[in-house]
């Protein structure tokens, strides 16, 4: 018994951002069926291919769990097909540019009168005014919604961040949506729509900054480094570097070897609670009563200084020394961990979160399995569908087409 088993999804969704949405839905036990252009499927099938003739890695690795069906929606035989699916299915997700559905003839109002208790869930770049039909891709979410203004250094040009806040993260805020109308029609007998724009999906993970626009009218932030260094605020929320951003100053630090690793520097926090501590370990005990160091008020304005002590002290460490020494000190310390460490992290292959899957096409190859663990619910991750695999099956088991019938829709270049 899986949470979402018996739920029927009509998964219409292409790239990054409503893959990761119905692949989560897959793993919660859903049933996902994969709707696909025939012949062409999800452009992402054929995008940074690395295996010539198979299946590329960004589409394996956001398409497990579900089931493929080809089929092409604006021939009419297509459309009819469609709507059987509608009627049967509890959700329907996509994320096509805006639209895309109402041309295809499958508007909002359409689908609500072929299945009332439908869950429509779409992402879209943006919600409702000046740019709601506008096509959007990760990076453009990441600088639209707040990210890309406040990632980076002081000085240097706005950056986007590795996480796809603005698909992945989007696809996290669309899943948790779409549960909570499934419950909700648990009680109203009715579906409902659901909209989640990358925008405000990456807004929402952008919140802290927003936080700190508010606090710029009432003076300069104080546990920004630009702070201690003298450098006046403008009026906007600015690119902090590798300042924390909560109330608690940290700082990325070079460990031993960061000449050679581009990846060996620790994440350290000076939370206020283990000051004393910290000034035993990096050799500097006077700090724990000097007035100019002994209060997080007045270490504020002392920021590169006492990081540039912290940093003398692990640059004669690894990572992992610094992790090993501070954690029995309560000290929150954490290591820059690589995609090639966290590859073969073995906790990380225990509790499933890194999955080696095997692939008809392409053998085997890692992935990241369901990061959310519940104990009645176990996940199995299950390879991503060859295109059009599911098609017939689908035809004749889910909707209930009889082989000559299915024969007909595929003639008539349907399917
Ligand atoms: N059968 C027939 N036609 C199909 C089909 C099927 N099974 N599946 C899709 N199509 C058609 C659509 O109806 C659309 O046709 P139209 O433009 O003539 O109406 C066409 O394929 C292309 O769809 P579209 O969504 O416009 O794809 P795109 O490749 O041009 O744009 C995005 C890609 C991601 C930019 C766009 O879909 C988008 O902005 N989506 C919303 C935001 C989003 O999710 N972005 C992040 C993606 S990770």
């Amino acid at each position: 018994m899986k949470a979402l088993e018996g739920i029927r999804i009509l998964d219409f969704t292409h790239v990054q951002s409503g893959p990761t949405c119905t692949q989560l839905l897959g793993w919660f036990g859903a049933d996902v069926i994969k709707v696909e252009r025939p012949g062409v499927g999800d452009a992402t099938r054929k995008q940074l291919v690395d295996v010539e003739g198979a299946d590329s890695l960004y589409f394996t690795m956001l398409n497990h769990n579900k089931r493929s069906l080809t089929l092409n929606t604006k021939h009419e035989s297509g459309k009819a097909v469609l709507e059987r699916l509608i009627r049967i299915c509890d959700v329907m997700v996509e994320n096509f540019a805006p639209g895309a559905l109402d041309r295809m003839g499958f508007s909002w109002e359409r689908v609500q009168e072929i299945n009332p208790r439908m869950i429509m869930a779409s992402v879209k770049g943006f919600g409702p005014g000046p740019y709601e039909d506008c096509k959007v891709y990760e990076n453009v979410a990441q600088c639209a919604g707040g990210a890309a203004s406040t990632t980076g250094f002081l000085d240097g040009p706005p950056l986007v961040t590795g996480a796809q806040i603005g698909d992945s993260g989007t696809g996290l805020h669309l899943c948790l949506g779409i549960v909570a109308a499934l419950y909700q029609r648990e009680r109203s007998g009715r579906g409902q729509r659901v909209l989640a724009p990358m925008q405000d999906g990456v807004l929402n993970l952008c919140r802290v900054k927003l936080r700190d626009q508010q606090r710029l009218e009432h003076g300069p932030l104080k546990e920004y480094s630009q702070y201690g260094e003298g450098i006046p605020f403008g009026d906007a929320t600015p690119r902090a570097g590798n300042d924390s951003g909560g109330g608690q100053p940290g700082r990325i630090l070079k460990c031993r070897g960061w000449e050679d690793d581009p990846d060996s520097y620790t994440y350290f926090i000076t939370q206020a609670a283990v000051w004393e501590s910290i000034c035993d370990v990096i050799g500097r005990p006077e700090w724990k009563t000097d007035p100019d160091y002994a209060t997080p008020p007045a270490r504020l304005p002392r920021l590169n200084e006492v990081f540039g002590a912290i940093e003398q002290w692990t640059m004669t460490k690894t990572k992992f020394e610094v992790m090993d020494i501070c954690n029995p000190l309560n000290i929150p310390v954490g290591p820059i961990l690589s995609m090639k460490e966290l590859s073969v992290e073995p906790s990380l292959r225990e509790s499933g979160t890194v999955v080696e899957v095997d692939h008809p096409e392409r053998g085997k190859y890692l992935t990241v399995g369901c990061p959310i663990k519940m104990s009645d619910s176990p996940v199995d991750v299950v390879r991503s569908p060859l295109l059009g695999e599911h098609t017939d099956e689908i035809l004749r088991e889910v909707l209930g087409y009889s082989d000559e019938e299915i024969v007909s829709i595929r003639d008539a270049g349907a399917i």
